[in-house]
């Protein structure tokens, strides 16, 4: 049985351990960590997933804002420990965080992830078309998702780190 709950301040060690297993130690030279940089993340939209008590999945967001006048949320790290993979647990937790990020009035959520595990949730790198990262990432990486419709409509310009989160205390 897992449940999904959100993310406490003890839970920070068990995250980083995940996080270092499933993107490699140097995951902070990652695009998205330049937009997380200094910058809490939204702790009513982090979860983790836990069966037996023991940590399974976590899923964080964080703020950004977009040519800066239009705030969104940055989804991710997204992680499934090795050991719990192909069970629909990280698309549990991206349903689960939607769904709440939705309840919450967020408008627009930005991803540099696979766009085919993403596609589904219903994002796409033609929402993104105009806008730009810091420091480039592959193609067809970067993605979008209306919360509210229109919310990314017609937008162009820079995203950046906004700084308007509530910290998972460590
Ligand atoms: C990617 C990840 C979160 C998927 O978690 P998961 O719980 O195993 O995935 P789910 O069980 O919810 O989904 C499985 C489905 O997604 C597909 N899938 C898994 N990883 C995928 C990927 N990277 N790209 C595209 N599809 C993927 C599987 O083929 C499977 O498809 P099916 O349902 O048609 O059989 C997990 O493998 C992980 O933590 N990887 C390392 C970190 C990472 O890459 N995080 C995501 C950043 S974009």
């Amino acid at each position: 049985m897992y449940q999904i709950s959100l993310e406490q301040p003890g839970d920070g060690a068990e995250i980083e351990t995940l996080l270092d297993q499933s993107f490699g130690p140097d995951r902070r030279q990652r695009a998205a960590y330049g937009l997380r940089q200094d910058v809490p993340a939204l702790g009513e939209l982090c979860f983790v997933l836990r069966g037996a008590r023991l940590l399974c999945a976590s899923i964080r967001y964080w703020p950004v804002m977009i040519a800066g006048r239009q705030p969104a949320l940055l989804l991710g790290p997204l992680a499934v420990g090795q050991a719990w993979r192909g069970r629909s647990l990280g698309k549990a937790l991206i349903r689960h965080s939607l769904g709440r990020a939705r309840l919450l009035g967020h408008g627009a959520v930005l991803l540099i992830g696979d766009a085919d595990y993403y596609r589904p949730f219903g994002f796409s790198t033609e929402l993104t078309g105009g806008l730009a990262l810091p420091s480039p990432v592959e193609p067809g990486r970067f993605q979008g998702c209306e919360l509210v419709p229109g919310a990314l409509a017609g937008l162009s310009g820079p995203v950046e780190p906004a700084r308007c989160g509530q910290a998972v205390e460590a």
